[in-house]
């Protein structure tokens, strides 16, 4: 059993370090940023909306998000758990969160934070070419994170439930870090 959300800002590497958990605890990794790509390539309702936003490194509503997430977390294989990346990403989504997991009986038992400063976020996001890597975009996204999604730090800080990481050096160390964070909860 394992019910996690990474937090971080973008190419902090929730994505790449959810990959090795997933296999680690078995239990599935569930990537708003990954849903939403994929309605986007699938040029569904919900897509054709949230492609203006992601293009320009600003939040997709939370009615749309939300949803996703409602839906994604009722599905059988996340009873053993799950590793949220990317959601929540604000106060409003992380009480939205508190209550869907309080009706599914199955509350969070940790939030990793993987801490990487702006430069090495730069590089690493110009290095990748995603189609929202260009610099305006990246820049956007930085000034959303820490607008909207750091205060998350404290909210869950609060909480008793944060645990920081060192988000640098390379993805073994990283993920041998997390491990040890999560031996201990
Ligand atoms: P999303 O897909 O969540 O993007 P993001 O948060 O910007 O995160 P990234 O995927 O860029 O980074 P990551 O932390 O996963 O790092 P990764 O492992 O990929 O969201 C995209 C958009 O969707 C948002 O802008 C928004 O519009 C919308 N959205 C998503 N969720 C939403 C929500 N809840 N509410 C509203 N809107 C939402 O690594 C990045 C790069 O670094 C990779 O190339 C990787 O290979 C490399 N890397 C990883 N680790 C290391 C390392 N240790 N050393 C060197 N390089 C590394």
């Amino acid at each position: 059993m394992l019910k996690i959300v990474l937090l971080g800002a973008p190419g902090s590497g929730k994505g790449t370090q959810s990959a090795t958990l997933v296999e680690d605890y078995g239990v599935p990794q569930i990537s708003t940023g990954d849903l939403l790509r994929s309605a986007v390539a699938d040029q569904t309702d919900l897509g054709k909306k949230a492609k203006a936003a992601m293009d320009a490194g600003e939040l997709v509503s939370d009615d749309i998000v939300v949803g996703m997430i409602h839906e994604r977390l009722n599905q059988p294989d996340t009873e053993n758990g799950f590793i949220l990346d990317g959601f929540p990403r604000s106060q409003a989504q992380a009480e939205v969160l508190d209550e869907l997991l309080d009706d599914l009986g199955r509350p969070l038992q940790c939030v990793i934070h993987l801490q990487v400063d702006n430069e090495e976020l730069v590089n690493r996001l110009m290095a990748r070419g995603r189609a929202d890597d260009n610099e305006d975009t990246i820049r956007n996204r930085l000034s959303v994170y820490q607008d909207q999604t750091e205060p998350l730090v404290a909210y869950y800080e609060q909480r008793g439930l944060l645990k920081p990481v060192a988000g640098v050096g390379t993805v073994d160390q990283i993920h041998a870090r997390i491990k040890d964070a999560l031996a201990g909860i």
